[in-house]
């Protein structure tokens, strides 16, 4: 039998150089390098260029084995479909932050264009035999659109970021509309099972939905499943640039600096969803109440800088300078400077390096659908001499990494104290809190991932659909 088509759909579409390797370094390239060995892959999205008069065909660019088929976006429906409604009204919301949720019909509007444009132009490229799999809340009405063009394949969808309850969710003007469209998708895949009750719970408050067993459900005489597959990281891969990564310069300069000083490190987008200026403060909390520790720590936090465009990331980047600035300014000495602050991004070589130098890791997001930095920082660790992990409990991550030091990000306090628990932790301990999690983590890493979602969106290929 010849090889099946995975198409993937996704907002964001790094296209490799010509000639470079297929796979880049991060995010759901890595994700889904496996997949695109068992498949032939179509790579579909934005280009991440803005253009002023937008082609409505794709450019189409093929490396390897996979073909990319990018559409650049016009100024509005930039601002409209991307800025707007999926980072000011959809990611706000997702997240639990009724107040940074920023909703225009305009906005909602250019959501739906765009997503309509997508699919105008992805269906000419569908062929039978092909599987879809579409990524993220930018792209929820998708499967609709492809519905009402006659595209019968299988239709995938997956959630990166958290489904939140229908008290939050439904606070959105369009979040009816958003409940069906996302019901058109065969099979929905979240990171977590409370994510999973959530958008089932509502699926049957606010559609009348009726539960099938097993996940699936019928909605409006149509079957979906839902099902959680958290996402795992290349684990193994991980741990062996964290090995090597003691030959590259930054690292080693970082780790020459430090002398005997022990490092906390931070590594996020600079997201509201993240707690950057949270854990700040629960840092200076820590040298409030450990005063001989002061010139023992710093903090690094790298936090390169995120949709710039959205008023709430301009706002939060001011913040964390403020509370930052006052934090170095009370605390520090000519001679130590307690957080170092970089907004620049940096490549895995570099940060599996310095997850590995760092004694704890603070990850404490307010609210994450994974966390894809917390699971790297516990596979960059050594076994020799393992750091510590300390995570929010509000990270989709903290259910498979429960041996972590779980806290609630919004108690400074209690960070504070789990910093000075990881801190003093004896090295038995962090080794029998460390093992579960890399063993763990290296059972149900990203290939799993991609192969279980798969493997379940494949049982729709035989479903018999009526004609739009
Ligand atoms: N990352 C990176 N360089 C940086 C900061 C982050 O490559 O300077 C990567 C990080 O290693 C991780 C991803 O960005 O793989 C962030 O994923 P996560 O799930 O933690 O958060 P998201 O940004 O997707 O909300
Ligand atoms: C999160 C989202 C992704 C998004 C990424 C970077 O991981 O789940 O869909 O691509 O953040 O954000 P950006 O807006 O730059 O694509």
């Amino acid at each position: 039998r010849a090889v099946s088509r995975l198409i993937i759909v996704s907002n964001r579409v790094a296209v490799p150089e010509a000639g470079s390797k297929a796979v880049a370094a991060g995010g759901l390239a890595v994700a889904l390098k496996e997949a695109f060995n068992a498949y032939r892959g179509l790579w579909f999205g934005w280009s991440g260029k803005i253009a002023e008069t937008p082609s409505g065909s794709p450019a189409i660019a093929d490396r390897g084995r996979v073909r990319y088929a990018v559409m650049d976006l016009s100024p509005q429906d930039h601002r409209e479909y991307y800025s707007g409604f999926a980072n000011r009204a959809l990611w706000p919301i997702m997240h639990y932050r009724l107040g940074l949720a920023a909703y225009s019909r305009a906005d909602y509007a250019g959501y739906q264009r765009v997503n309509r444009i997508f699919a105008q132009a992805l269906a000419s490229l569908i062929e039978p035999g092909d599987l879809i799999w579409v990524h993220d809340y930018h792209l929820i009405p998708l499967a609709s659109e492809l519905r009402g063009l006659g595209v019968a394949n299988p239709i995938g969808y997956f959630h990166h970021i958290p489904w939140p309850s229908g008290e939050v969710f439904n606070t959105l003007p369009a979040s009816t509309e958003l409940l069906r469209a996302v019901a058109d998708y065969d099979l929905i895949g979240l990171q977590t099972e409370s994510d999973v009750h959530n958008l089932s719970r509502n699926l049957v408050d606010e559609l009348r939905a009726i539960p099938l067993g097993g996940g699936s459900l019928m909605v409006d005489g149509r079957r979906t499943r839902i099902r959680s597959f958290p996402i795992g990281i290349d684990v193994e891969g991980f741990r062996q640039a964290a090995d090597r990564a003691g030959m590259n310069r930054t690292v080693r300069d970082t780790v020459a600096g430090l002398r005997t000083r022990k490092l906390l490190i931070g590594v996020d987008r600079l997201d509201y969803s993240k707690g950057v200026p949270e854990r700040m403060e629960a840092v200076e909390r820590f040298f409030a109440s450990n005063p001989d520790q002061r010139g023992n720590v710093v903090f690094l936090q790298i936090a390169p800088k995120s949709r710039t465009e959205v008023p709430e990331y301009e706002q939060l980047s001011r913040d964390v300078n403020e509370v930052l600035g006052n934090i170095n300014g009370s605390l520090g000495e000519p001679s130590w400077t307690p957080i170092q602050y970089v907004t620049k991004a940096y490549p895995r070589a570099v940060l599996a390096g310095l997850y590995r130098a760092a004694r704890v890791g603070l990850v404490t997001p307010m609210r994450d659908g994974m966390n894809l930095v917390a699971k790297e920082y516990v596979a960059a660790q050594s076994e020799e001499d393992p750091g510590v992990l300390v995570l929010s409990k509000f990270a989709g991550a903290a259910r498979q990494l429960p041996e972590a030091l779980l806290v609630n990000p919004y108690d400074r306090f209690e960070v504070a104290e789990a910093i000075r628990a990881a801190l003093y932790m004896p090295k038995a301990e962090r080794l029998e809190r460390w093992k579960p999690m890399y063993e763990r983590m290296a059972r149900e890493d990203v290939d799993w991932w991609a192969r279980t979602y798969l493997a379940d969106l494949e049982t729709f290929r035989t479903v018999e659909r009526e004609p739009p």
